[in-house]
């Protein structure tokens, strides 16, 4: 008669095996470890104790499929690491863990990241990609030996390896794509084609917490048209009590006001709140009622994985300064989908393009952009080449869900600590974040903010929410450990924040 049954052990302190299950009958054990291959089979000897000198083999990894990490939950997918590991996720081990299982933590050497004191700290916490992203250190070199050609050649195209990096970064085709200018002057140029407003036809749907730029455009556009603002813009709130706009909300008006927005402009990811929006539903839903639907995706490019030609996006901006760590005031990137190419439009003639007024991407360069800047674009489209969009999504699906972990752990909610508290104003599901998450500290943020910089760890700051985003790039699960510790050490003495 053979007798089985099932027994759980995880044994993972000292060894890092991670035996998921094991099978034991009086004749065989079988030792299955975390991948599902069988790492062990003991016959004939039933006694536990043998299992603990069985085969030692760390089979850890963190996932690489974005498809699969979309079905699962950050908290839940770590918490599972560390049973597995045996490591604490509140200890600086499990950090230091993950950061060496890491597929992507050679790209780090890639990067300039600021001096704190008088010396460079390669320990420096740099949380500020969705701000001003750090650059390439090869930077400095190309933009030198760039200007060197520019001394001796008048004219040459720097855009053959840009373009089809940053189109693979957006989704979209070649032609769909163009460098120009900077963001704010490229949605003024696309909207001169695309908000075309009749009597009947002429709002448009914004956030109501949109960038401030975006809101004077789109304000500025209005009356250029001879319209009102007041009459013209819908600016969306979330719902009372809530911080972030559900997408079913937007899709709801979209489908009773639709009939008289000309134009829905929003973001791929909330600047404020870090809100990943579902850019494919909201064009569909936009198409349905005959709106056009173009996209500020500041915040998105090089963050979260975009589609934008397959979701029939109409037109979209991005800078390059973010988390495409092309430097500050860098060129700003554009798209047009194919299906407008050959439309006769609207819009303001520049350098080779002067009569044809079609609405293709490249007939929006008015000027040849900088090649000073560009040879920026281009240092950083070569570190994105090494890596891929999927590959640094999955690092943020575990790298912010350990952030959000942390927080939620060493500042449960209602509880009070010293009377500080933080809350998390992000969506908690990955589908709906990026990089990103945006804490309301309940002590004042601009002393909490000034200490942490003191320590080398920089955040920025948005009225009375830090907002913190580990750029899978360039930070590490250390660097997330350190900020939530740093910041948990000093709140519980909250008396000096005047709590
Ligand atoms: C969401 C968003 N839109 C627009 C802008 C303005 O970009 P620019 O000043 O490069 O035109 C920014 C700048 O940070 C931004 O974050």
């Amino acid at each position: 008669m053979m007798l089985c049954f099932h027994i759980s052990v995880t044994y993972a302190r000292e060894s890092r095996l991670y035996i998921q299950r094991t099978q034991l009958s009086l004749l065989n054990i079988v030792i299955w470890a975390a991948d599902g291959t069988i790492r062990g089979n003991i016959s004939n000897n039933p006694t536990l104790g043998v299992l603990f000198v069985a085969e030692s083999q760390d089979t850890m990894t963190l996932s690489t499929d974005l498809n699969y990490l979309r079905t699962r939950i950050p908290k839940k997918e770590l918490v599972g690491l560390s049973e597995a590991t045996g490591l604490s996720i509140t200890s600086k081990r499990f950090a230091e863990y993950l950061d060496e299982k890491d597929p992507i933590s050679f790209l780090q050497k890639y990067f300039h990241y600021p001096s704190v004191g008088d010396q460079e700290n390669e320990s420096c916490v740099y949380f500020c990609g969705n701000s001003l992203g750090l650059q390439p250190r090869s930077s400095c070199g190309e933009m030198l030996r760039v200007y060197d050609r520019c001394c001796s050649e008048d004219d040459f195209d720097d855009d053959d390896m840009v373009i089809p990096m940053m189109a693979k970064l957006v989704g979209a085709k070649m032609d769909e794509i163009a460098m120009n200018s900077s963001l704010t002057v490229n949605i003024h140029f696309l909207m001169i084609s695309f908000y075309q407003p009749t009597p009947e036809r002429h709002k448009i749907l914004i956030e109501a917490k949109a960038f401030p730029s975006d809101h004077y455009v789109t304000q500025s556009q209005i009356r250029y048209n001879s319209f009102c603002p007041e009459t013209s813009l819908i600016t969306m709130e979330p719902r009372e009590g809530e911080s972030y706009i559900r997408t079913e909300d937007i899709l709801d008006l979209i489908d009773s006001d639709g009939d008289s927005i000309a134009l829905v402009l929003l973001p791929g990811v909330q600047y404020y709140t870090g809100q990943l929006f579902d850019i494919k539903r909201i064009t569909e839903a936009a198409h349905k009622k005959g709106c056009i639907a173009g996209f500020d995706l500041a915040h998105a490019v090089g963050n979260v994985d975009l589609s934008l030609h397959e979701w029939n996006v109409d037109f979209a901006v991005w800078c390059t300064y973010k988390y495409l760590n092309s430097g500050p005031g860098c060129v700003g990137g554009l798209f047009v989908h194919e299906t407008h190419a050959d439309v006769k439009v609207n819009r303001f003639p520049g350098k080779g393009t002067d009569h044809v007024l079609t609405t293709k991407a490249k007939d929006y360069v008015l000027s040849p952009p900088c090649p000073l800047l560009l040879s920026n674009v281009r240092c950083s489209m070569d570190v994105f080449s090494k890596t891929s969009i999927e590959e640094l999504r999955c690092k943020s699906f575990y790298l912010t869900g350990y952030l959000q972990f942390l927080i939620e752990e060493l500042f449960p909610s209602g509880e009070e600590h010293s009377g500080a508290t933080i809350s998390i104003l992000t969506p908690s599901n990955f589908s709906e974040r990026g990089a990103q998450l945006s804490l309301v500290f309940s002590v004042p943020v601009t002393e909490v903010n000034k200490e942490i910089a003191g320590k080398g760890i920089f955040c920025d700051l948005r009225s009375n929410t830090m907002r913190v985003a580990p750029a899978p790039m360039y930070c590490r699960f250390v660097d997330v450990y350190r900020f939530a510790t740093t910041i948990h050490g000093m709140l519980r003495k909250s008396v000096n924040y005047g709590v």
